[in-house]
């Protein structure tokens, strides 16, 4: 079996602590001294743009084994597909997992983009279809659409794609979209059609996942609970004689020794002020989301008045996260060996897939590659021997 490993491009800034308030990479804060990319030189623009620093991280995802990157998408970060046609020809061989929004781009035309960055990439665009888990942020896009019509629209949208890929003559009279005499044609057929790597927990979600996903992408919870929300979508995928892989998205505190994740743990517990109710982030707050991938990390972060240690709920894992910046709450903390066993552990539950993430994504792109991969990598290559024995 082999495992994917991909990093996360930061597109919507960096730093040193993965809370915003004081990141000093990127212009969404006011340049200040310190500030990098873009930066300040004798009191003007220094000519490197933000986008320099993404194609460093990526180039750092590169060097140091990753097989690709998340680039994601938010209101205010800069746009994923754009970005990715940057990077591509700032790389050689690392894949791009572009996130978006069906809905947001004509199915033929999306398809037309993609094959054409195909072209331009040697076939590594993949698709990380996300279909809008705030209600507020859907309405500040322009798109009115109630939640789970936009799965109606993101299943009809991938039914479309399907069809465009199968060649000329594609036909297709739906609800939402309609293509007459269409159908992609050479060169763009020869392309490959990107992957499809899903999420979403909602059931119109897994319904649009069992039918289109290839894999199905999850917020790191309690391995009991990711094996059932797997079991019961493996159920909905063979109802259609399909079968899926898994990936988790999770941020890793990988450290010499376990001591110093914790300590780093400690640090970012202490950086915040425990009294203050969690930001209006529709990822933090439940008023603002609409979204049940997100609903289900909020209750993970806990009640009010839990403790540090309350936060440890099994082995090298912490569920503070949420309470420390807006995203998934539970991270692994541990030394490089032990990280890597947990990535074993996830990789035993049924994952073959990791979107790992830690700031600052440069650096930290570096120490992961070096310290972990090897590890995780030589463990897995362990068990498939002594399987084969
Ligand atoms: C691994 C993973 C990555 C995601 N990446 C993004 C993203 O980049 N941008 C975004 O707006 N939503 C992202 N999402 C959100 C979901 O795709 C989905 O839109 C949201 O959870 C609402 O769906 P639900 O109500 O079915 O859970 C991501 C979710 C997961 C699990």
């Amino acid at each position: 079996m082999s495992v994917e490993f991909f990093w996360r491009i930061p597109t919507h800034g960096d730093g040193r602590m993965p809370g915003s308030k004081n990141w000093n990479r990127g212009d969404w804060k006011q340049a200040k001294p310190g500030t990098i990319t873009p930066g300040q030189r004798e009191g003007g623009p220094d000519g490197f743009a933000y986008i320099d620093y993404m194609a460093q991280v990526a180039k750092a995802c590169e060097v140091s084994g990753f097989d690709g990157a998340l680039v994601p998408s938010s209101l205010i970060s800069d746009e994923p597909w754009m970005v990715a046609a940057a990077l591509v020809r700032e790389t050689k061989t690392l894949r791009f997992m572009t996130a978006f929004q069906p809905g947001f781009i004509a199915p033929v035309y999306a398809a037309k983009m993609a094959a054409t960055l195909q072209r331009i990439s040697g076939n590594r665009l993949e698709w990380n279809i996300i279909t809008g888990g705030s209600a507020p942020a859907q309405r500040a896009y322009g798109d009115m659409t109630p939640h789970d019509q936009r799965y109606a629209r993101t299943g009809e949208w991938l039914d479309v794609i399907a069809g465009l890929w199968q060649g000329e003559p594609f036909n297709h009279k739906g609800d939402l979209y309609e293509v007459d005499g269409g159908g992609m044609s050479r060169p763009h057929l020869q392309a490959r059609k990107p992957a499809i790597y899903f999420s979403g927990a909602s059931e119109p979600a897994l319904t649009v996942a069992a039918k289109h996903a290839d894999y199905y992408l999850m917020w790191m919870e309690p391995m009991d609970s990711m094996r059932a929300q797997m079991d019961r979508l493996n159920g909905m995928a063979a109802g259609q004689g399909r079968t899926l892989k898994y990936g988790v998205r999770v941020d890793i505190f990988a450290r010499e020794t376990e001591q110093e994740a914790w300590d780093e743990a400690r640090r970012l517990w202490d950086s915040v002020d425990h009294a203050k109710p969690v930001s209006g982030n529709p990822m933090n707050s439940i008023s603002g989301a609409d979204s049940v991938g997100a609903k289900r990390q909020a209750a993970l972060r806990g009640d009010a008045g839990a403790t540090f240690e309350d936060h440890i709920i099994g082995p090298n894992l912490w569920s503070g996260l949420g309470l420390i910046r807006p995203g998934p709450t539970i991270g692994i903390f541990g030394s490089y060996d032990q990280v890597a066993e947990r990535l074993c552990d996830y990789v035993d539950g049924g994952f073959d897939h990791f979107i790992l993430a830690a700031n600052p994504h440069l650096e930290e792109a570096y120490r992961v590659g070096e310290e972990v991969l090897p590890r995780a990598r030589a463990l897995l290559a362990n068990r498939m021997a002594r399987a084969a024995e």
